[in-house]
């Protein structure tokens, strides 16, 4: 067993009496009641998931294992010379709570390493798609294919035991995730650099191999750590990571589950906005014509896009009411690596007039911008245009929380999702009940 492995055995066998006592003394404990709107309305703010390894405060933005985005990047380990932490000693964080030490996280760049090789048949696979696939398409059917491999699948079928199901959803996670910067990788390369690839640096981590993969110089190592832990995980009822739980909770092994949750990412109410907010930019520098736009004109792109009928890509949130801080750790980088950027400036441009607007026009709950408004710019200016290829890494990092949740799910033995439906009629019924009591 790893250091990692064995110190999670630890904590889960800590953890488990609390959810037992739970469950077992206090099961009946009212959390909340429900509203019509929210059995209507996607079931929003319905407190019917548990989680440890991440929680989205409304007004503060998320903390992983309770703690803020610039405490983390401040608390783990960092390669020499680098700005960003290792990608695999916030997996530790995520997995275990404890902040590793700069040797614990290289034990996990280290196993990590030996994971890394994606098998061939996934590259036939890729290799046979059309080339005009999403690449969201191919990133999730890469997973899905590997499904063949799965431990806990194999551990099901020799006999299911719920104590010890953890242990081969961790190693499954483990080496869905030491392959996901290599998939990704030759994807990018498959489709948009002309099918040229470049083989792994095994002296890298898992941020510095996917940039040296991805053929992109230092620092878009740094880019590539800061990205997928800005990514990672945001609380449990996120349509990704709620996808990648539902699936598990059938006793469906990661391979499918993390398939599944990718999915879900790609729509662009989701992780496909990162996407469409470059496009969205695209369309506005096309029509002035390689000007640079006045605040006013912004406004009027901004108002003929709402009036239109469509959202404004990378505003808006279900649970945030502020600012998103991951968007904030972004600007930071920006302001940092590429102040006088072109797009950055209109992506600030669109900070400044969007929050007035979308006030003024009264729909939406939260003004401020999120994740998605900030991170294609960053892509840009480091040569990754193709950009319908964002939400790819957007799952890449999504994966390393998605997968840290369905193994605590396992060792916590969560239930299969069942929420209960009621129909229209039913609800109206609830209604006039409610009505003759007032
Ligand atoms: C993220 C998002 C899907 C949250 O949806 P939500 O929880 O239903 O948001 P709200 O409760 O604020 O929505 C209320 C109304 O405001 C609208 N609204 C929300 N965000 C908006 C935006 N950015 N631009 C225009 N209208 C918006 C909604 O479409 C909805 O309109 P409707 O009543 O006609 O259906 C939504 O804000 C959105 O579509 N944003 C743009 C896409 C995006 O950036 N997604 C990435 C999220 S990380």
């Amino acid at each position: 067993m790893t250091a990692l492995k064995d110190k999670l055995f630890q904590k889960i066998q800590e953890h488990r009496p609390r959810t037992t006592k739970l469950l077992k003394e206090h099961g009946d404990v009212k959390v909340q009641e429900i509203t019509v709107q929210q059995a209507i309305g996607g079931a929003r703010g319905i407190k019917s998931l548990v989680t440890d390894i991440s929680y989205l405060d409304p007004y503060e933005g998320i903390r992983f294992r309770g703690m803020t985005i610039p405490e983390v990047m401040e608390a783990l380990p960092k390669p020499d010379g680098k700005d960003y932490p290792y990608v695999e000693g916030f997996w530790y964080l995520l997995l275990t709570g404890d902040v590793p030490t700069k040797e614990e996280a290289l034990e996990v760049v280290e196993e990590f390493k030996k994971r890394r090789d994606v098998p061939q048949y996934v590259i036939d696979v890729l290799r046979t798609m059309p080339k005009d696939s999403h690449p969201m398409v191919m990133f999730s059917t890469a997973i899905l294919v590997m499904q063949k491999e799965s431990k806990f699948a194999k551990f099901y079928e020799k006999g299911f035991n719920k104590m010890d199901a953890w242990d081969s959803m961790y190693e499954d996670a483990t080496d869905i995730l030491s392959k996901l910067p290599s998939i990704a990788a030759y994807i990018y390369r498959l489709k948009y650099k002309d099918d040229k690839h470049i083989p792994a640096d095994n002296s890298l981590d898992m941020g510095g191999n996917f940039a040296h993969m991805m053929g992109i110089e230092p620092p878009y190592d740094d880019v590539a750590r800061m990205y997928f832990i800005l990514h990672s995980d945001h609380e449990s009822g996120n349509a990704s990571a709620h996808t990648t739980h539902l699936v598990a909770s059938t006793l469906s092994d990661a391979y499918y589950s993390l398939s599944g949750g990718m999915d879900a990412l790609a729509g662009p109410l989701h992780g496909l906005a990162n996407q469409e907010v470059l496009r969205w930019l695209q369309g506005v520098m096309d029509k002035l014509d390689g000007k640079e736009p006045t605040p006013e004109m912004m406004k009027q792109f901004v108002w003929d896009t709402l009036n239109s009928g469509q959202v404004i890509p990378g505003y808006g949130h279900a649970v945030l009411r502020k600012t998103d801080p991951r968007y904030q750790s972004q600007r930071d980088f920006c302001l940092k690596h590429l102040p006088n950027d072109k797009i950055f400036k209109y992506v600030d441009m669109l900070y400044q007039v969007v929050p007035d607007i979308l006030r003024e026009h009264g729909k939406a709950k939260n003004p401020w911008p999120n994740v998605d408004a900030q991170s294609g710019v960053i892509q840009w200016f480091y040569g990754l245009k193709e950009y319908d290829f964002y939400t790819v890494l957007f799952g890449v990092g999504r994966a390393i929380g998605v997968l840290a949740n369905i193994t605590w799910d396992r060792a916590l033995g969560y239930a299969i999702e069942r929420p209960k439906s009621l129909t229209t009629a039913m609800l109206e019924e609830v209604v006039e009940k409610a009505k003759a009591k007032a």
